[in-house]
């Protein structure tokens, strides 16, 4: 028997379910905050992640799904959304043109990781983009976005928030940071040294529990951030106490993607076992030049749908719509055309094999059917149709023409 991937999962009816209520969620509050829905493809040059996501990632380093078309051009599954959305951007001239555009998107992503509970090779992510908005009012706006599709899905969280400092004040952190790397060549594990070398500031969530006691000696760019980038922290912070939202500022906090600046933030769920991050972003102001595009800031986020799915609380599933039956052969084709009448306007479930009554209210129930229309012999004769409604267990027989 030929099985999926590994690390690749089916998407059957009730996670469906879940997956249905999340997007409609997410995508009606993504909606109220003026942002359009944008869908770029699954697979792109390798080119625009290695040079967005960064070479020293481990998500470029090794997750990619990465292969040489027909035509010899070496492609890759996105790993993750931003980059797509940001070619996008630039392809069609959004970068010329100036403005504010704001984009939704969800779909699947790719990263050839060790897969385990809440960790996929194919997941999903619900995610937002901001482009031309400078003021940290928009990282708020941002927050505010995920607290409000938390809450109306019923989850609770922890806010992360960092801030990774800018062009003026990252260079002399990195410096600091590299000289207390150096005087402590010897401790730090053989991840935190090679690290050391492309992108330091990333050995600071390295999970290793004693280069995490270590690190917390450490100098901390929050306390070494620029006067401007100091200021629209603080502004974030006090913005976020005023509209009462709680977070704790995680110094550690750097993201595994390379695209960022000043802000970062991750949500955290304690109810779903170690791997915890349900969503997570922050501003990328260079990531638009940086491609090839026309400067432009921007900031967005993306929720890793999985993760959420055992943590929603479903509203009660209501019975919907009806079922037909016939209880012999000769309704049956007048059954077939009253359903795919009712269809146009509701949702109908038709049985093609006539039954007893007894059957049919139980299929009825089982497809979570509102109403059960069955036409017998006596009903054919009579042109009616017997209707039971499963919510207020009313029975009746109605002429056909009045349905
Ligand atoms: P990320 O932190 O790499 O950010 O991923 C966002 C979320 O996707 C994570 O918090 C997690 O919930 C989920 N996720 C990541 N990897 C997996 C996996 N292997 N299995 C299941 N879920 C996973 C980004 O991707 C950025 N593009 C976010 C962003 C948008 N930043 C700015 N704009």
């Amino acid at each position: 028997m030929i099985r999926s991937l590994r690390g690749m999962n089916d998407i059957l009816e009730d996670q469906h379910r879940r997956f249905d209520y999340f997007h409609h969620t997410a995508a009606n509050i993504a909606k109220r905050y003026g942002f359009h829905y944008i869908e770029t493809p699954l697979l792109e040059e390798t080119a625009l992640f290695k040079r967005s996501v960064g070479e020293s990632s481990d998500i470029v380093g090794k997750e990619m799904y990465q292969f040489t078309d027909k035509g010899g051009n070496d492609v890759c599954l996105r790993p993750e959304g931003t980059a797509g959305v940001v070619r996008a951007f630039i392809q069609n001239k959004y970068d010329k043109k100036g403005g504010i555009y704001r984009f939704f998107y969800h779909g699947p992503m790719f990263r050839y990781e060790r897969p385990q509970k809440g960790r996929l090779r194919e997941f999903h992510q619900f995610g937002v983009e901001s482009f031309g908005v400078t003021s940290v009012y928009e990282d708020l706006s941002l927050i505010m976005m995920l607290n409000d599709i938390f809450n109306a899905l019923g989850i609770g969280y922890a806010l992360q928030l960092n801030s990774l400092g800018c062009t003026e004040c990252m260079p002399p952190y990195r410096k600091r940071l590299l000289s207390f790397l150096d005087a402590h060549h010897e401790q730090i594990c053989e991840d935190c040294q090679r690290r050391k070398n492309t992108n330091p500031i990333r050995v600071l969530d390295c999970k290793n529990s004693s280069c995490q006691t270590l690190y917390e000696e450490a100098p901390k760019l929050i306390n070494h951030l620029c006067e401007s980038c100091r200021l629209e922290f603080q502004t974030l912070t006090s913005l976020l106490d005023n509209n009462a939202v709680a977070y704790t500022v995680n110094t550690h906090l750097v993201r595994g993607l390379d695209y960022y600046s000043k802000t970062a933030f991750e949500f955290v769920s304690n109810e779903i076992g170690s791997q915890s991050a349900i969503a997570g972003g922050g501003r990328y102001d260079r990531l638009v030049e940086f491609l090839d595009g026309k400067p432009t800031p921007a900031v967005g986020f993306a929720i890793g749908v999985e993760r959420l799915l055992e943590l929603i609380k479903l509203p009660q599933e209501q019975r919907e719509g009806y079922y037909f039956g016939a209880m012999d052969a000769e309704a049956l084709p007048l059954v077939l055309s009253l359903g795919h009448q009712k269809r146009r306007s509701e949702k109908t479930i038709i049985e093609y094999n006539a039954k007893s009554l007894k059957a049919h209210l139980k299929n009825a129930d089982r497809v979570f059917a509102r109403y059960c229309a069955v036409i017998g012999e006596n009903e054919r004769q009579k042109n009616s149709i017997w209707i039971k409604d499963l919510v207020s267990k009313e029975e009746k027989v109605v002429s056909i023409d009045s349905l």
